[in-house]
């Protein structure tokens, strides 16, 4: 749902919302989490060893404890479990490009009013630099690391043996959809920063050695081969509808005969396009970030689909919790049936839980 905002107690709210994610945002560019560490920390102690004032940090410390993410008994504070991994720069499970990525959108959105008035992006002139898609490849990964898996296990692709991950960035789903099927090989298809890191991953995984890599412009080059599926997860949103429509036509070329498209992203709903507030919100990343890109709703991604000449379109439902986008897939299929692949529908749709469109 998105919330309503009626009254003027409600603006406010929604206004002075900004106090928390400021804290957090602090919080993470002080290093809190790793400066705390796995010790136990006194706020006189912690101040000197972080060369913070005593009362800052006591103020910031007892605003991360009511949120849960530090622990606090009398005098004393520690990590929370998120804080002594994911937030811990010294923890393998450190997420810092995703959260450098995140936290780097404050001074973005700040400026907003500049990309409301020309419409365009806040870096339009700058072209794709390498470090920056590296950086940003990263950050994907660290965003998806626990989602993809859980998609991986919702969808049913047995019988298929190809798979295409295009703009699949790292390759995280790509590597979650090998590891949950064994007979599958997959090809990620991205530009060659971004390749670079999906192969550094892939070689930490035994799956791995199933995973290829396709260097090329997915907007304007023809995609070479064919495959039972290909994964178009989270580019949708960064282009216009005319664009998208010309990937379509592209990757419907691309498919084997009763091949499977499969579109996760931030999909509208609603009669007027409204909900939810994540979808929703997410346009205004799209502003600022990218020089024609939008959220969509499902129904008019389907009906560029069926002008493309897509078949059997429908959204396909992943579990509350274990999906990326609320009702964020959109399956489509290619005429023909492939004999490799054959449509079971009663199965498949038990597993994804496959509902017409709204
Ligand atoms: C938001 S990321 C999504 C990554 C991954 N599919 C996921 O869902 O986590 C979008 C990806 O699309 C790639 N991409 C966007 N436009 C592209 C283009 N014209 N050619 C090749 N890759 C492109 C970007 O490099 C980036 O890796």
């Amino acid at each position: 749902m998105s919330r309503r905002i009626v009254t003027f107690d409600d603006l406010r709210n929604a206004i002075t919302a900004y106090r928390l994610p400021r804290v957090l945002i602090a919080s993470l560019e002080l290093n809190i989490f790793t400066a705390i560490g796995t010790d136990i920390w006194t706020i006189s102690g912690l101040a000197r060893a972080m060369k913070v004032s005593e009362r800052g940090l006591a103020i910031l410390c007892r605003n991360l404890a009511m949120a849960g993410l530090l622990k606090k008994k009398g005098e004393a504070y520690r990590n929370s479990r998120l804080g002594a991994t994911a937030l811990n720069a010294q923890h393998p499970a450190y997420r810092g490009d995703y959260l450098r990525l995140i936290t780097s959108h404050w001074a973005d959105w700040g400026r907003l009013l500049e990309s409301v008035k020309t419409g365009l992006p806040l870096d339009h002139d700058e072209p794709d630099d390498p470090d920056y898609r590296r950086r940003f490849t990263w950050a994907m990964h660290h965003r998806t690391l626990e989602t993809a898996p859980k998609i991986a296990a919702q969808i049913n692709l047995r019988g298929a043996r190809t798979l295409l991950d295009l703009g699949g960035g790292p390759g995280t789903y790509a590597m979650a959809f090998l590891a949950k099927n064994p007979r599958l090989r997959a090809t990620v298809c991205d530009r060659p920063a971004a390749l670079a890191v999906a192969e550094e991953i892939a070689a930490t995984h035994k799956a791995g050695s199933r995973l290829s890599y396709l260097p090329l412009d997915l907007l304007t080059e023809v995609i070479p081969g064919t495959y039972d599926v290909i994964w178009y997860s989270n580019v949708l949103h960064i282009y216009s509808p005319k664009e998208n429509q010309s990937v379509f036509r592209r990757a419907l070329a691309a498919l084997n005969p009763g091949g499977r498209l499969l579109i996760q992203d931030a999909f509208l709903y609603g009669r007027e396009g409204l909900c939810p507030e994540e979808a929703s919100l997410f346009a205004v990343s799209m502003l600022l970030f990218t020089e024609r890109g939008n959220t969509y709703s499902a129904a008019e991604t389907k009906a560029w689909l069926t002008d493309a000449g897509f078949e059997r379109i429908k959204v396909v439902r992943m579990k509350k919790g274990m999906e990326d986008w609320e009702d964020g897939i959109l399956e489509a299929r290619s005429s023909g049936t492939n004999a490799k692949m054959p449509v079971r529908r009663i199965s498949a749709a038990k597993s994804s839980g496959a509902r017409s469109l709204r």
